[in-house]
């Protein structure tokens, strides 16, 4: 079984390794179209393989798209990552370009691939995936609600200094400042959250893990890969050993908490199909307010795609 990932930067080099460390496929293929650029991040991670005991081949490409044919999953890393003093919507005219091209030649080779987009901004990259593929939903979908949950529990592990194991949680909405954690829907190994932290701690957490992603652009100039490149690498093993996992994940809603032609941030059932079931909570009145807004600030952006030549 091969996956592909596309895009041999920061994140996409990150989630390649991580998925052949974990042998999710025994042909990794990464691709880039700066020149050897791929070639020489692959080649170093297969000298890995004799220390870290796998033995998933990893090969690199410079754009050249046969080598990715009758990929079972393809992650769409290719893109500008943000800038201190950019947000992620400032990257769309450029990546919906990338994005566009990309998706035209992984669908060529692979018609029957998963595609998981990862490029920011993540919701409108994910819907311009969609409108290139011009396949199901169900097989195109955005990565983004692992890694910001994953913030949000790393920092509830860190506050109440226990495992992040432990934490279990639900995000939803767009992968933005308007991404809406749910306090309600986490728990410590079974414990409602709001048992163990007080009421202003757990809301400067929430405040942290909406932001956590310019947190990291502020300390290093670029964004995040490390936990951006694991989370992706976690939806392509929960396909590829159609492990049926619920996570948050960027999904084309038709209905679903009211909200139609949107892709948007909800939990959903994850298997060798792609996406097997949107779940549907039971969203308060204040909850389904925030949902309502990130969906509304998303909406806004998919309506520039669709107005701009890329
Ligand atoms: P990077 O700059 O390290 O890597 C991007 C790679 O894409 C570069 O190697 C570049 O040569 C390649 N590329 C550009 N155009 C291409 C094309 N047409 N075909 C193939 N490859 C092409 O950037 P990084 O840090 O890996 O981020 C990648 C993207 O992921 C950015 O848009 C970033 O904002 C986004 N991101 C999304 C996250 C999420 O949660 N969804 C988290 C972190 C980053
Ligand atoms: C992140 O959240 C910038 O989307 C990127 O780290």
């Amino acid at each position: 079984m091969k996956v592909s990932v596309i895009g041999a930067g920061n994140v996409g080099a990150t989630c390649a390794d991580v998925i052949a460390h974990k042998e999710l496929a025994n042909e990794v293929v990464l691709l880039d179209i700066k020149e050897n650029y791929a070639e020489g991040k692959a080649l170093d991670m297969w000298q890995t393989a004799p220390v870290n005991m796998y033995d998933s081949r990893i090969t690199g490409s410079t754009n050249d798209y046969s080598k990715t044919a009758d990929s079972e999953v393809v992650v769409i890393t290719s893109g500008l990552p943000r800038k201190p003093g950019m947000s992620r919507d400032d990257l769309i005219a450029t990546n919906a370009k990338i994005v566009k091209s990309v998706t035209e030649q992984v669908i060529k080779y692979s018609p029957n691939a998963k595609i998981i987009v990862v490029s920011n901004p993540l919701d409108v990259m994910t819907y311009c995936a969609y409108l290139t593929a011009k396949i199901d939903p169900s097989r195109v979908f955005g990565m983004a609600g692992i890694l910001d949950t994953a913030r949000y529990r790393a920092f509830i592990a860190t506050e109440l200094n226990c495992s992040p194991k432990d934490i279990q949680a639900v995000l939803m909405g767009g992968h933005g400042d308007t991404m809406v954690p749910l306090p309600r829907y986490t728990t410590v190994a079974g414990i409602p959250v709001t048992e163990l932290i007080d009421a202003d701690k757990l809301e400067a957490i929430i405040q942290r893990a909406k932001t956590g992603g310019g947190e990291i652009v502020n300390l290093l100039g670029t964004s995040a890969w490390y936990a951006p490149g694991a989370a992706a690498a976690q939806m392509v093993e929960a396909i590829v050993r159609d492990q049926k996992r619920i996570f948050p994940v960027c999904a084309w809603l038709q209905g679903e908490y009211g909200l139609k032609d949107i892709y948007l941030g909800v939990p959903v059932k994850l298997g060798k199909n792609g996406i097997e079931e949107i779940i549907e909570l039971q969203l308060n009145e204040d909850e389904m307010a925030l949902l309502n807004t990130s969906a509304k600030a998303v909406k806004e952006v998919m309506d520039v795609l669709d107005t701009i030549d890329y």
